[in-house]
């Protein structure tokens, strides 16, 4: 009985103060979806952070510093090649050359360590892709990477066939080729 009056008590109140409470309904909704959007969604397609926090937009957007000159095996072979520390040092032992993160790739250069980068891009299993065959088709880098010069950190993408089979049909490079992609 006592809940019985506790509840009718709770629907007075509330119908007498229904244009507060929908204030403040919408209030704590709204500021929800600002949070999710202003600090959830950009991380959603981010990828992993890297042990540098190396930056496309600094090297390939503001320095214009070419693709190939990083990844330079991208026209030769299936995979284009993350730079040694050594390349990077080809800049670095001169430009910002006492910048914390810049000691951290002497640390790796003087320790023979590699930058354990993380991988970014994934295909499924048993898929195998060869760059050489894509780059010297001039298929632009960005039409399968996205606006890389434009981002700090890269977004991660799992590529899915569908990526592959749309673009084959497209250029009509052969979809049989699921013979060969599969391994
Ligand atoms: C100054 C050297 C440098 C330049 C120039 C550069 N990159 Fe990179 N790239 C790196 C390094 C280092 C990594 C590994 C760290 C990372 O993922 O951010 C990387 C990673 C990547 C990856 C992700 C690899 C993975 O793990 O799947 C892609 C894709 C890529 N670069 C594309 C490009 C494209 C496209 C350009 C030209 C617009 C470019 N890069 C220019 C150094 C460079
Ligand atoms: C062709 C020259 C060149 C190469 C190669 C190069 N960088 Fe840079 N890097 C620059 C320049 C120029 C800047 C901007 C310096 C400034 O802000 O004054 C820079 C800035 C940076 C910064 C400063 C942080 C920031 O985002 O502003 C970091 C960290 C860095 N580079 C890491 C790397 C790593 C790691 C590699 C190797 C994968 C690399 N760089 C290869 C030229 C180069
Ligand atoms: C036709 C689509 C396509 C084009 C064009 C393309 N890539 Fe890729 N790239 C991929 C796919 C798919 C992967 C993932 C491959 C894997 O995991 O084996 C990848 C992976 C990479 C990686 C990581 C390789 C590794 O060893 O982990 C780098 C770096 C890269 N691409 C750079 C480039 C650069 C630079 C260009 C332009 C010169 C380029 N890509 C052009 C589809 C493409
Ligand atoms: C943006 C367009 C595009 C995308 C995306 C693309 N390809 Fe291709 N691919 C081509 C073109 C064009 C050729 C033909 C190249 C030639 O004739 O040398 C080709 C050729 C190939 C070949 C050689 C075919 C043969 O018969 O020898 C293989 C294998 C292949 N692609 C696999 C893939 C895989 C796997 C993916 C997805 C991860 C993919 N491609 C994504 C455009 C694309």
């Amino acid at each position: 009985m006592k809940t019985a009056a506790a509840v009718k008590n709770l629907r007075r109140l509330m119908g007498r103060n229904r244009t507060e409470l929908a204030l403040i309904g919408h209030v704590v909704v709204l500021t929800g979806l600002f949070l999710y959007f202003f600090y959830g969604y950009p991380l959603i397609h981010l990828g992993p952070e890297q042990p540098i926090p190396f930056s496309h937009r600094v090297h390939a957007g503001d320095k214009n510093i070419a693709c190939l000159f990083c990844h330079s095996e991208a026209d030769r072979s299936a995979f284009p090649g993350i730079p040694p520390v050594e390349k990077c040092l080809f800049c670095h032992q001169y430009i910002i050359a006492n910048h914390p993160e810049i000691q951290k790739l002497h640390g790796y250069f003087n320790t023979g360590t590699p930058i354990p980068w993380k991988k970014v891009n994934y295909l499924p299993e048993h898929v195998f892709f060869k760059h050489q065959r894509h780059v010297r088709k001039e298929i632009a880098c960005d039409r399968c990477h996205g606006p890389v010069e434009t981002m700090d950190r890269l977004s991660g993408e799992k590529f899915q066939m569908g990526f592959c089979v749309n673009c084959h049909k497209e250029k009509k490079a052969s979809v049989d080729c699921w013979l060969a992609c599969h391994n």
